[in-house]
């Protein structure tokens, strides 16, 4: 067994045991349903090996993470153009906040939080019907994972459409101040969509390798995105993943994450890892509970961040 695989190990065995493990999103009946007592990690590493432990082929909803793919194929329709409707600074507030919107005149403060994800959802509808947007989304992330088995849960789709009073008022609210061009039931309808993919951990971390690769797929070689496009996406994600509680995740964890209040979190360390936790219980920020404890153990255990000193990488343990 290799250290790193010692390391997952201990932490998931660590993580099936934990007594406080959050509570599951119950604001989407898609999700209130599911089992608290899960817990799956994946890791693929640079080089190209995979460890794993848990519930990580265990399917679950992606949720906010899909906000990074559907921000990266809009950076690809309108390049930084996007910037012009969406900010990029943490907004301090929840990720389904409005109090924001009134004062910046309807321009979100970045792609993460739900209104920002909307506007993304509405730029990557543009000449394209909702089923064309989606489909263009699940195409991509199949690419990234080499796994075409990657699907839309469709019940979760109907129970987020069903109930998403607060998201149809954010997209309400923008569209009052010109910053959506499609009809709302339309972006909302590939917004709720996109957040009802089913992945699991490996899948995702291995849809990830091209954030840890400055933009290289490492299954055709190929860039999807530059890097320098690749690296900004890692910042946003440093600085917006996990809303109101970006600057702890940061500090605890010290590299990029995007959380899903369907308990899973994608995580990137550049050149290193391209990591995917899932445990479905939520802290007090709507974000996996476990799945970030499991993450700053995990930076512990290997000395993982992006703040250190580059000349201390290359005895980096493992
Ligand atoms: O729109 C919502 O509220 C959900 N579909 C997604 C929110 C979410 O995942 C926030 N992340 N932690």
């Amino acid at each position: 067994m290799t250290d790193l695989s010692r390391i997952v190990a201990t932490i998931a065995a660590d993580m099936a045991r934990a007594e406080d493990r959050g509570r599951v999103a119950d604001y989407i009946p898609g999700l209130a349903r599911v089992d608290p007592n899960q817990f799956g990690i994946a890791i693929v590493t640079a080089d190209g090996e995979t460890h794993c432990a848990g519930d990580a082929d265990t399917l679950f909803s992606i949720q906010s993470i899909s906000k990074v793919f559907a921000l990266t194929i809009a950076l690809g329709k309108v390049g930084d153009g996007l910037w012009r409707r969406v900010g990029r600074e943490p907004s301090g507030t929840a990720f389904n906040s409005i109090v924001q919107l009134e004062h910046e005149s309807g321009v979100p403060r970045n792609p993460f939080v739900n209104a920002g994800a909307i506007v993304v959802a509405d730029v990557n509808l543009a000449g394209h019907q909702p089923r064309e947007t989606i489909g263009e989304l699940l195409q991509f992330l199949r690419h990234l994972a080499e796994d075409d088995s990657v699907v839309i849960d469709d019940k979760v789709a109907q129970s987020e459409r069903a109930t998403g009073f607060r998201n149809a008022a954010l997209a309400n609210y923008m569209k009052s101040f010109g910053n959506l061009e499609h009809a709302v039931e339309l972006a909302l309808g590939v917004y709720f969509h996109q957040c009802a993919i089913a992945m699991n951990c490996r899948q995702l971390a291995k849809a990830g390798r091209f954030l840890m690769l400055d933009g290289v797929h490492p299954g055709s070689g190929r860039h999807v995105v530059s890097a320098a496009r690749a690296r900004r996406i890692n910042a946003l994600m440093l600085t917006c993943g996990h809303y109101d509680a970006s600057g702890d995740f940061a500090y605890r964890v010290g590299f990029p994450g995007k959380s899903g209040v369907g308990g899973g979190i994608m995580a990137i360390v550049p050149g290193r890892a391209s990591i995917a936790v899932w445990s479905p219980g939520l802290n007090t920020r709507g974000n996996s509970q476990l799945g970030t404890i499991a993450l700053a153990r995990l930076a512990d255990a290997t000395g993982w961040s992006i703040f250190r000193p580059a000349a201390d990488r290359s005895p980096d343990a493992p």
